[in-house]
């Protein structure tokens, strides 16, 4: 397997370790040897961990190249049309903003959590990530990720401190009860192995269009008899 990594910063750093320990074929991209359509050439997949603005500057050299694409850079928007074109070339695409296989135990959590508010409706939730100092996109997408999940409205507060790699506490509240759930990320080789994960997961079964790790995870488990 030869892959391409786009971005060889905090966290791009530890997947080239990741890769090294299994043997995988890696070529690196950044600033000053950015990506073009002939170094992708005889790439087998491709994983960003670039800035969100950096990786949708590449967006259209990645879909011309055909190749699968792990992407878990934050903080953009996809660009009107690039997920209806990803589905319609049936290009295998996944997009994570955490992919610490914890998350998954999280989510389910966090789905339950938001049940509160059925049950009283007063209940109110709030949210607070912390990350390093040199994070650029506030609110995290993973904290964007959490109350998408919750299905439950609540501000979001972003503390950026230090070198922390990241801390998302949700709380949910009413008059009697208060319940909180933290999930810590402890060392950034977490992220680098749940990509790597997904991308041999990716190769393995090249799904069609643009999924979540969710819905990689959920098709893996289902075929080890189990579900999330
Ligand atoms: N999904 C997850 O699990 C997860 C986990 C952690 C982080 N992230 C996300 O991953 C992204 C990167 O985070 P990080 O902390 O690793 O960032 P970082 O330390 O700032 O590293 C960014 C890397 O991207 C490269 N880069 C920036 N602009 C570029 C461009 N235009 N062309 C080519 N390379 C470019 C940089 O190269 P130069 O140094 O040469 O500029 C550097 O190697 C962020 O969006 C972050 O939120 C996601």
């Amino acid at each position: 397997m030869k892959l391409g990594l786009l971005g060889k910063g905090k966290t791009g750093s530890f997947l080239i370790g990741v890769c090294n320990d299994k043997k995988i074929e890696l070529v690196v991209f950044d600033s000053k040897n950015p990506p073009t359509a002939a170094s992708l050439k005889d790439l087998d997949g491709v994983i960003s961990f670039l800035p969100g603005e950096a990786f949708v500057s590449y967006l259209p050299l990645l879909l011309a190249s055909k190749l699968p694409v792990v992407s878990g850079s934050t903080g953009f928007e996809w660009p009107e049309g690039v997920r209806e074109k990803i589905a319609d070339e049936k290009l295998s695409w996944l997009q994570a903003n955490n992919f610490a296989l914890g998350m998954a135990v999280v989510r389910l959590m966090i789905e339950n959590m938001g049940l509160i508010s059925k049950l009283v409706p007063e209940a109110s939730f709030d949210l607070h990530e912390i990350h390093h100092t040199k994070k650029l996109d506030a609110p995290s997408g993973t904290a964007l990720s959490f109350k998408k999940w919750s299905g439950v409205e609540m501000p979001i507060t972003s503390e950026r401190t230090g070198d922390v790699i990241g801390i998302h506490t949700m709380t949910a509240t009413t008059s009697g009860e208060k319940i909180t759930l933290t999930h810590e990320a402890l060392d950034r080789k977490i992220f680098a192995e749940g990509a790597v994960w997904a991308m041999e997961r990716m190769l393995e079964s090249r799904p069609s269009g643009l999924i979540d790790l969710h819905q990689l995870l959920s098709s893996h488990l289902l075929g080890k008899g189990l579900s999330l």
